[in-house]
């Protein structure tokens, strides 16, 4: 896309457990800061363009090894997304761009995007919030 790095926040501005959403290159963006560390990922979940931004950050349970990642839970339908790829979990093949994050003088950079927003690959039922906590 048209830029390599860019600058879309000073670090106090999202603290710890806050998140933020910031425009770039004309994208909305969810930017994250879960412990200390940022993540940022396309804003519209694939699904029907909830705002991933005010989803609920859950720490999830992969494969049989019970190997954990984090990821973001949308706020509309449920979906969730791994922060740190935008990989989908919840539907094969439904995935948002994630964006690399750098901090520097305290500011918060972002790469360009990596992957695409992809949709489910085959027809999908609609399921009730679910939301806890
Ligand atoms: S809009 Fe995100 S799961 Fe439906």
């Amino acid at each position: 896309m048209g830029f390599e790095r860019v600058s879309v926040a000073k670090m106090e501005e999202v603290p710890p457990g806050s998140s933020r959403l910031v425009t770039v290159d004309g994208r909305e963006v969810a930017l994250f800061n879960v412990g200390g560390r940022f993540y940022a990922i396309g804003n519209r979940c694939p699904h029907r363009s909830g705002p991933l931004v005010r989803g609920q950050i859950e720490k999830v349970s992969e494969g049989e090894e019970g190997s954990t990642t984090l990821a973001v839970r949308c706020p509309i339908h449920g979906w969730l997304f791994e922060l740190a790829t935008g990989r989908g979990l919840t539907r094969d093949g439904a995935s948002t761009p994630f964006y690399p994050v750098t901090c520097e003088g305290g500011e918060i950079c972002l790469g360009a995007a990596q992957g695409e927003s992809v949709g489910p690959s085959k027809p999908v039922s609609i399921e009730p919030g679910g939301m806890t906590g």
